[in-house]
């Protein structure tokens, strides 16, 4: 079965250069990569874990400021055990062959997400990772890890209701402002623009609250087969959009 061919056409494009500062990414598609080639999903995952870092270089050589990438969601624990098993394997050997050399890119990783579904060994590697790299001041990457928008959003909810209990804060403060400030994500903007490869046009869980005006970017790509010129198309496809956040159209 041949693999889809990008759909992502010139006439979407745009001439403007303005380079988003926060791309987020659901990286969707490896099964069908694989069951394309008569290959166990698994084979999928580590393509796909090689397209990240194709994307992370291209990212990083254009300037973003944050790539999010969406690698595991709170629904995808509905997965056999034994792909959940080889994703967490493969999150391991990332982990553990990858940090270093992200290090030394001054690159600084962030995780989002349940993390502490994954077990306490794994959780005390990615707080590691994330120590590492806290202080570098390169591109923020963003892994998203057992994150649901949703329960992220519950989150939020409870904190600020522990904080009113507290005496910390009164509820009428409670704003916009400060319901991003509970939510994983504080401190990072907002994502400019979301894609989604492999011709699926949802969210499935992602960014709920912090998307709210995102560009959205769909592309039939699968995500092992996305690289630095469809990073580049996206790019152009954002660069062309007209951006209103509610004002009237050029103002
Ligand atoms: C994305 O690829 C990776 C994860 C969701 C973990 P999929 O595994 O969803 O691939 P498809 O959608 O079955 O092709
Ligand atoms: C979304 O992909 C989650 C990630 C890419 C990590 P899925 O393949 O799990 O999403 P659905 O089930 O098709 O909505
Ligand atoms: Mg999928």
């Amino acid at each position: 079965m041949p693999v889809a061919a990008p759909v992502l056409r010139p006439a979407q494009t745009g001439g403007g250069s303005s380079v988003p500062v926060h791309v987020a990414i659901i990286m969707d598609g490896n099964g069908r990569w694989a069951a394309a080639r008569g290959l166990p999903r698994v084979a999928g995952h580590r393509a796909g874990a090689e397209a990240v870092t194709r994307t992370l270089r291209a990212a990083a050589r254009r300037g973003v400021g944050y790539l999010t990438l969406y690698a595991f969601s709170s629904e995808n624990w509905r997965r056999t055990p034994e792909e959940v098993t080889d994703l967490t394997s493969l999150l391991r050997y990332y982990l553990r062959h990858k940090v270093a050399e992200l290090h030394r890119e001054n690159v600084r990783i962030r995780f989002i997400g349940d993390l502490e579904r994954f077990g306490r060994d794994l959780v005390d590697e990615l707080r590691r990772a994330e120590h590492l790299t806290a202080a570098n001041t390169g591109l923020t990457l963003q892994l998203a890890l057992s994150y649901g928008g949703r329960g992220e959003l519950a989150l939020a909810a409870r904190r600020l209701a522990e904080a009113v209990a507290r005496g910390d804060l009164c509820a009428d403060q409670i704003d916009e402002e400060a319901l991003s400030g509970c939510l994983l994500t504080a401190g990072v903007p907002d994502p400019d623009v979301i894609v989604r490869t492999s011709g699926e046009h949802r969210l499935s869980n992602f960014l709920l609250w912090q998307g709210a005006y995102a560009e959205l970017v769909f592309t039939d790509v699968l995500w092992p087969d996305f690289d630095e010129a469809q990073f580049e198309v996206v790019l152009r496809i954002y660069a062309g959009r007209e951006r209103r956040f509610g004002a009237r159209p050029g103002g």
